[in-house]
């Protein structure tokens, strides 16, 4: 008989920077369904990748001087990069994806000329607003604030020739399919798209861009390059073979079982996505979930707020195993949670190395020392000593299935940590030392230690999508053998009674917590003095830029203006003969006297302006930013050969 099938994915990440553990959260708990799956016995495609065209992009290669190819290429494949670090995470991925392959390339093309031979793609003229970070369009009515509604940065004017993407005309269907299935969850998220993008009225949406070049190509109408979006959302078929020769899974695995993505990435995932299947005449996938996210000191996770959370020191100190136990363990999937170094290792501790692992080598070692590692082929009738342990370790399957199939893996380990919790408590109610004491309890103290390593085994059985690893381990000094199945754990009692155990190493060693917190302090802190970077600004026109006057200036004289703990009065020549007065509210910063006969740079054509009194025609031109909280400042000063008079340009 064949396997049942199931394909599941996560959102293919940018290359724009390093990821993070935020990035790490929903790719670790992909792959803890996915190994759910596998041991289910599902025959599972597991799909993750990197998406890798956009303007953010094309824009962080040219700042970093290489091509947009050669930057992703190093995130991507360099050491440390995704790859890297989902090798170390233990991501079992079935398949990789790169936007940039050639194969989804071909097939973007193909797809896209197939949405515009149906009518779903029309030429028209875009105007409207742009958020660069996000990739985004938007009309106006979207905008919060006048604002970016997904990020909250400002937006700016767009308008170019650009196809478009007729979604307005599946605003009836995606309304139905959000509304009247389980298409998309937490619920919550369901409230949200409707009132915030479906009631407004679905607007149809703007697939393609001319005024960058890193993205693919419409092969119809060179000059145009595929929107990020539909690009993107389209690996999870291409990467199965749709419009391909590369993959020929898109039979067998499509549609998907579920997407995990998220809450951000939820509008593009649950409106545009399905339309765009049903423009393409495929099946939708089965579920959409938009998990939450993790957070720090309450805000989202990003590298211009220097707040990010690197994955790879976590892991390298702790072990891959206790960080995924942890993102799994400590945050509701659909919720946001808030990271913090304490509350990982306050979890590591108390589940880890207290509740598991001291279970784990308690037993091991009494195994050891009452039955030299091995127990004995009969306990004569001996019956279980605890029958509330031994029916909740028989029915810890059930229960832990139900919240895994909810996606609840806080609840499904939750499950297990109650029978490990009652274990521990079974060894303390029991006191096998006691029962060691008195040879006519041999059989008594047999059937405890036998309870106890059987419920350890199904434990270890069902943590095994979490922490493969140390399950693994654990197996070994229990003397689990090959009893590591889903069938396995149906049930309690199947360990063979004469089970013998070996020694090994404490698989979740406690760790200090004080110690810990001030090196992780010492390790994550910033290594050079942490500059605050302002976003770009909205595009202006050359023109706009051509209107600023902006001139070489020879400081003649300058002096602190009276009352004013801020301003300098500069008299400058500015090459026109007449000496020019500008005041600069830089008086924290500079000494009068060492500025004089400087060579700096003003913007002149400002109106004329009156501060204590005084005029000032034009502004002086100063470096700012913050730095470590503090604004700092530098005065643009040239090299003293650039004569006064010349212009900016
Ligand atoms: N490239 C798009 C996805 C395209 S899918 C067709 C993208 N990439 S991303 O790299 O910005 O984000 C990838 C995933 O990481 C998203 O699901 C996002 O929600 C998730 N996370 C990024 N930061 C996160 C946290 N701090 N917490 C949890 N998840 C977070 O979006």
């Amino acid at each position: 008989m064949s396997k049942e099938k199931f394909y599941i994915t996560t959102p293919i990440y940018y290359p724009s920077d390093k990821l993070h553990i935020g990035h790490a959260y929903c790719t670790v708990c992909t792959d803890t369904m996915a190994r759910y799956m596998r041991l289910r016995g599902y025959d599972v495609m597991f799909l993750t990748g990197t998406d890798e065209h956009g303007q953010k992009i094309e824009d962080k290669a040219r700042e970093a001087g290489v091509s947009p190819k050669e930057f992703v290429d190093n995130i991507v494949e360099g050491p440390r990069g995704v790859k890297d670090l989902w090798k170390l995470m233990n991501i079992s991925n079935d398949r990789f994806i790169r936007t940039t392959d050639d194969y989804h390339v071909s097939a973007i093309q193909k797809i896209f000329r197939k949405m515009y031979d149906n009518g779903d793609i029309y030429k028209g003229k875009y105007v409207g607003k742009y958020c660069k970070p996000c990739e985004s369009f938007w009309t106006e009515s979207q905008l919060v604030d006048g604002k970016c509604p997904d990020c909250g940065r400002e937006v700016q004017d767009a308008e170019e020739e650009a196809y478009f993407f007729r979604l307005s005309k599946y605003a009836d269907r995606i309304r139905d399919l959000l509304v009247n299935t389980d298409f998309l969850e937490p619920r919550s998220r369901v409230n949200e798209m409707v009132k915030n993008f479906i009631d407004p009225g679905l607007e149809d949406l703007c697939v393609s861009r001319t005024s960058f070049t890193w993205g693919i190509p419409v092969d119809f109408d060179p000059g145009h390059v595929v929107y990020v979006w539909i690009d993107a959302l389209s690996n999870y078929i291409t990467a199965l073979g749709y419009m391909n020769d590369k993959y020929d899974d898109f039979e067998k695995f499509w549609p998907a079982d579920v997407h995990f993505i998220g809450k951000e990435i939820v509008r593009f995932h649950s409106i545009i996505w399905p339309a765009m299947l049903m423009s393409l005449g495929l099946p939708l996938p089965k579920k959409v979930f938009g998990h939450g996210w993790l957070l720090m000191d309450g805000g989202k996770m990003s590298k211009s707020k220097g707040n990010v959370v690197d994955p790879y020191l976590l892991a390298e100190r702790y072990g891959v195993d206790a960080l995924r136990f942890f993102l799994l363990r400590e945050f509701p999937f659909g919720s946001d949670g808030n990271f913090s170094n304490e509350a990982l290792i306050s979890r590591i501790n108390t589940d880890l190395a207290n509740s598991l692992g001291n279970l784990v080598s308690r037993t091991v070692s009494m195994v050891i020392k009452y039955f030299d590692g091995r127990l004995p082929e009969s306990y004569d009738g001996v019956e279980a000593m605890d029958q509330e342990l031994t029916s909740a370790a028989g029915a810890l399957r059930g229960a832990y299935q139900e919240q895994m199939d909810a996606y609840a893996f806080q609840n499904a380990l939750g499950e297990i940590f109650k029978v490990i919790g009652r274990a521990n408590k079974f060894i303390d109610e029991t006191e096998p030392w006691k029962l060691a004491k008195d040879e006519s309890n041999r059989e008594r103290l047999a059937r405890v230690m036998y309870d106890l390593l059987e419920t350890i085994r199904i434990c270890a059985v069902l943590l095994q999508p979490v922490m493969p690893d140390s399950c693994g381990r654990i197996f070994t000094q229990i003397g689990a053998g090959d009893l590591t199945s889903w069938d396995s754990a149906a049930s309690f009692g199947m360990l063979p009674l004469d089970t013998a155990v070996t020694k090994g190493e404490a698989i979740f060693p406690r760790i200090d917590m004080d110690r810990e917190l001030e090196e992780l302090e010492k390790l994550s802190a910033p290594t050079g003095p942490q500059v605050k970077v302002e976003p770009v600004l909205p595009d202006v026109t050359i023109d706009d830029f051509a209107k600023c006057d902006m001139r070489v200036c020879k400081i003649l004289a300058c002096e602190n203006v009276k009352k004013s703990e801020k301003l300098l009065k500069f008299t400058l020549d500015d090459g026109s003969g007449t000496p020019r007065q500008i005041l600069s509210g830089i008086a924290k910063f500079y000494k009068p006297d060492d500025l004089v006969g400087k060579t700096a740079v003003a913007i002149l054509n400002l109106p004329p302006r009156k501060m204590m009194g005084l005029e000032s025609n034009g502004m002086l031109l100063s470096a700012v930013r913050e730095v470590d909280g503090k604004e700092e400042l530098n005065l643009i000063l040239l090299d003293d050969s650039v004569p006064a008079g010349a212009r900016l340009c």
